[in-house]
This record gives structure tokens, C-alpha cells and sequence, in this order.
């Protein structure tokens, strides 16, 4: 019923498709904009230098439809970014989400993984302590934005990602 599948430049198209729906439902989630993907920036030459510059990227599907999206790569501390985390409507509550954290989680391997979320969104939060994120103070770069961290340690213990499900 759902499936993770890793994109590449080629399927630039869908990931457009997804992430222009995305930065339209939820504005406030995001630091980029739908207008900044739109018009003169929406060139498949962007979108191809995008699915470039991310190494990882992942379209969950739910009963055969795309339902969520998420990418990663690794800053220049060697932590495992987490970005572009987006379920559609229809699709919330029913494990796309956790798919993806999941797909991200196995691709850092023993790597630490951070990410930035907006301090009042609290679907997301939930679901990223879910998955063994901890509150990592004020972000840096936005004081909209907290940042999360989930340890190396986290990765490399077997079930631990089970266990950090329960703890919270
Ligand atoms: C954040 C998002 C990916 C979560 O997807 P989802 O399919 O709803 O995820 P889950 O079903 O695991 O739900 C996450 C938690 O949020 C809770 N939740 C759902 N809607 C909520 C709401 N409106 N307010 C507060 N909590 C909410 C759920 O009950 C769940 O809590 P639990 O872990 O205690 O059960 C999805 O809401 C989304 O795409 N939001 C818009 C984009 C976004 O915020 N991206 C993240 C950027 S950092």
C-alpha cells in the first residue's frame, strides 16, 4: 500500500509536480516559496539542478498515488540534512510520513541527522520526536525555526528508532 522510490534528475517532472503542490498547501511550513518555483524559476533545468544538488530524494507512494515527498544530504559537518517534508492532505495519518522519515533515517546509516521546523508546527514536531529527534535549540539561520537533531547513537542501535516511537 505504500512505496518509497528514490528519484533522479530524470524524474525532475514528478518531483515539480509534488513540491509546487506542496509549497501551495502549506506556505507557512517551508522556507522557499511557491513563487520562487514558479514562473521564470521553473525551468527544468532548476528542478534537474535540484534532484542534483540533493542527493537523495524520495516520492512515497500511497495506493498507488503520490503522496509525499522528502530529500537529505550531508552539510559540511558530515550530519545528514532532512528537507522537504511534505504528506498530502489525503494522504496524512496513514504512515507516508514515517515512510519517508524511515527512507531518509536508512540512507544517513550510522550518520547523525538534523532538520529545521517552524516552532508552532506541531504535526511535524510530533512526528520527528516520533522518530527519535530531540529539540536542538533556536535555529541560526530563522527564529521562526527550532532546530532537531537525532543522534549518530540512534542510528546505530538496533530498534532504537522503535523504541524512540514509544518514548514520547
Ligand atoms: C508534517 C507532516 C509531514 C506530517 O504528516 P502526517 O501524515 O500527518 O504525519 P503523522 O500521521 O505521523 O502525524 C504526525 C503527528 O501530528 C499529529 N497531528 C496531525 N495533525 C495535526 C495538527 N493539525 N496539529 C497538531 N498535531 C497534528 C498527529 O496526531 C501525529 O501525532 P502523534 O505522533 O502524537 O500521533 C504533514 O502534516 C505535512 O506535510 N504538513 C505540511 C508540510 C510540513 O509541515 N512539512 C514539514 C516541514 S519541517
Amino acid at each position: 500500500m505504500i512505496e518509497v522510490r528514490e528519484l533522479r534528475p530524470d524524474d525532475w517532472q514528478m518531483w515539480r509536480r509534488l513540491r509546487q503542490e506542496a509549497l501551495s498547501d502549506a506556505p507557512a511550513a517551508f522556507g522557499s516559496t511557491l513563487a520562487e518555483w514558479t514562473g521564470p524559476g521553473d525551468t527544468e533545468g532548476r528542478w534537474r539542478a535540484r534532484l542534483t544538488d540533493v542527493p537523495f530524494n524520495v516520492i512515497v507512494w500511497w495506493r498507488g498515488i503520490p503522496a509525499g515527498m522528502v530529500g537529505a544530504y550531508v552539510d559540511e559537518e558530515g550530519t545528514v540534512e532532512l528537507i522537504s517534508m511534505w504528506v498530502a492532505p489525503f494522504a496524512r495519518g496513514r504512515g507516508v510520513a514515517d515512510a519517508a522519515v524511515s527512507a531518509v533515517l536508512d540512507w544517513a546509516g550510522g550518520r547523525a541527522v538534523g532538520l529545521s521546523v517552524k516552532v508552532d508546527n506541531q504535526a511535524a514536531i510530533k512526528l520527528y520526536r516520533r522518530h527519535g529527534f530531540a529539540d536542538a535549540g533556536r535555529s541560526p539561520d530563522d527564529a521562526g525555526e527550532r532546530r532537531m537533531l537525532r543522534s549518530m547513537s540512534m542510528n546505530q542501535i538496533p530498534d532504537a528508532r522503535d523504541a524512540a516511537c514509544r518514548a514520547d
